[in-house]
């Protein structure tokens, strides 16, 4: 799902150890990029056993070095769950600013459960997971979508209400956001 209709120049943003490696779409061009040397060495570990043809960058997500519409689609999965609130926005325009006109970026991301039992649980295991992995699970990204000049298309939740996929496209009119 997370790759459904994704094709072309794609971008893995926030790739990790490479999880994501055995879902790549055969007719794509696939660029991980990660702020952490240490995950992308294990990235690479995983490219060599599985054979991927991805190309693995070490880079911030808020200050690419690509060049304006270089993807036509973009997927990351729970890497906003590890970015602060004041960097939601920012990581999201430069989302924008590399995916080209009608392309398609996806974000798998964590909800906050609204079901009492799993909220609870969730509320309980928050500050473990924050502690180990600096990840929250509240982070309500589509909320930034807009004022980063992103439309959100869809949001489907795939697993409970827990994990969230959405799905958003650059703005007609994003250059004059
Ligand atoms: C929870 S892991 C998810 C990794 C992978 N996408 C997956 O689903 O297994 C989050 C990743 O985002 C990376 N990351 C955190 N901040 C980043 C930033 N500003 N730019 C690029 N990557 C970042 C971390 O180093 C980490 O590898």
């Amino acid at each position: 799902m997370l790759f459904e209709g994704l094709r072309g120049d794609l971008l893995d943003a926030g790739v990790g150890t490479g999880r994501n490696f055995p879902f790549y779409p055969e007719a794509s061009k696939v660029t991980g990029i990660d702020l952490s040397p240490a995950m992308l060495g294990r990235a690479r570990w995983r490219k060599e056993n599985l054979g991927t043809a991805v190309d693995l960058r070490e880079m911030n997500v808020m200050e690419m070095d690509f060049a304006d519409d270089s993807f036509d689609g973009i997927i990351s999965t729970f890497l906003f769950c590890v970015l602060d609130a004041e960097h939601q926005q920012p990581a999201l325009e430069e989302l924008c600013r590399v995916c080209r006109p009608g392309g398609t970026i996806h974000i798998l991301e964590y909800a906050l459960s609204e079901n009492p039992w799993r909220r609870l649980m969730m509320k309980l295991w928050a500050p473990w997971v924050h502690l180990a992995y600096g990840a929250a699970f509240d982070r309500h990204t589509e909320q930034y979508l807009n004022a980063a000049g992103l439309d959100l298309v869809e949001k489907k939740f795939l697993y409970k209400d827990i994990i969230k996929l959405l799905t958003a496209k650059p703005a007609a009119d994003r250059d004059t956001n």
